[in-house]
């Protein structure tokens, strides 16, 4: 294998700097930044590298097609839209940028709880229609923040959220005792977390079958006038209980940066995106130019370490 016959192929929205790399160090990179599904099923099988964001589905029949698939490159956190099983049965390697987006992604996050806190749609609407109306929201200082996922991203939200004057809740799958007790953060099992927190904020990462964290269940136990932030990804949470406990009151805001499709499809999730007091934006997460430009820096060096363990010399 050399790098002459080696083809890669990206196909969602990247920063310069990957193409650029990738190109100076002599490789053949098609760009198709809004490739379909159908094309790709199409032209899968001339690559032996896919490189994806979040729009591309890296699915089963996707990998299975693709017969020169050697690694798959997440330029991103986030796994779930590869089928990472099909992958390593296949003995794909796959690299992705834990880390590059973090400080983007926290920012957002806070930025959501303050809209979600402030109706801060609704007094946008008023005023850029020409009504200046004054609309009353909740304060965030002296109020519980429960934070479901203690990553990277999680953490920082903590730590601003503290220093906004909340008191902080944090629950992961994995042992956070003495780092978040560190932080001045009380470690809690999910269940106190619910019944505790005034703003619920989820930065988990999902698998391919995930089951929703916040489910009817959730819902049910959860405080009344609860806000809920999610920035991670939409299956967290079942969007048709949300829906019911946003028009029933119970939840006073959703405010979230994912949606269960992306593009919207499905009827319950048009309904909830039109609630004024759900916010939605169109997963920018991670996109500033700051955050995208580490993150290609960051996959393509991981990219090009697994193409030396390729043996592929450049
Ligand atoms: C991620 O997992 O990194 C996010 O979905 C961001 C993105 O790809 O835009």
């Amino acid at each position: 294998l050399n790098k002459e016959n080696l083809n890669i192929l990206i196909t969602d929205p990247v920063a310069d700097v990957m193409l650029n790399t990738l190109k100076e160090k002599g490789f053949h990179v098609d760009y198709q930044p809004e490739i379909s599904k159908e094309e790709l099923m199409k032209v899968i099988e001339n690559y032996d590298i896919i490189i994806v964001r979040s729009r591309t589905k890296v699915t089963r029949d996707i990998i299975e097609r693709g017969k020169r698939l050697k690694i798959i490159a997440r330029a991103g956190i986030g796994l779930d839209n590869i089928d990472t099983d099909a992958a390593q049965e296949r003995g794909i390697k796959l690299v992705y940028a834990p880390g590059a987006s973090t400080d983007s992604a926290v920012e957002l996050t806070i930025g959501l709880m303050i809209a979600g806190a402030r109706k801060m749609y609704t007094s946008m609407t008023l005023a850029k229609s020409g009504i200046f109306k004054k609309i009353e929201g909740l304060e965030l200082a002296g109020k519980t923040l429960g934070i479901i996922g203690f990553g990277r991203i999680g953490t920082k939200v903590g730590i601003i959220a503290k220093a906004m004057g909340m008191k902080v809740l944090a629950y992961d799958i994995m042992d956070i005792k003495d780092r978040a007790t560190q932080l001045g953060i009380i470690p809690v099992t999910l269940e106190e977390l619910l019944k505790q927190s005034d703003v619920i904020s989820l930065h988990v990462t999902v698998g391919k079958n995930a089951k929703p964290i916040l489910d009817e269940k959730a819902f049910e136990i959860m405080k009344d006038n609860v806000i809920i932030v999610n920035t991670s990804r939409a299956v967290a949470v079942d969007g048709q209980a949300l829906l019911k406990y946003i028009k029933s009151g119970k939840v006073y805001a959703y405010a979230a940066d994912v949606l269960w499709h992306e593009p919207p499809k499905e009827e319950w999730e048009l309904e909830l995106l039109k609630h004024e007091r759900v916010t939605i934006t169109t997963h920018i997460g991670a996109q500033t130019k700051e955050a995208q430009y580490r993150v290609a820096v960051t996959t393509t060096e991981n990219l090009l370490n697994a193409i030396k363990e390729l043996g592929v010399q450049f």
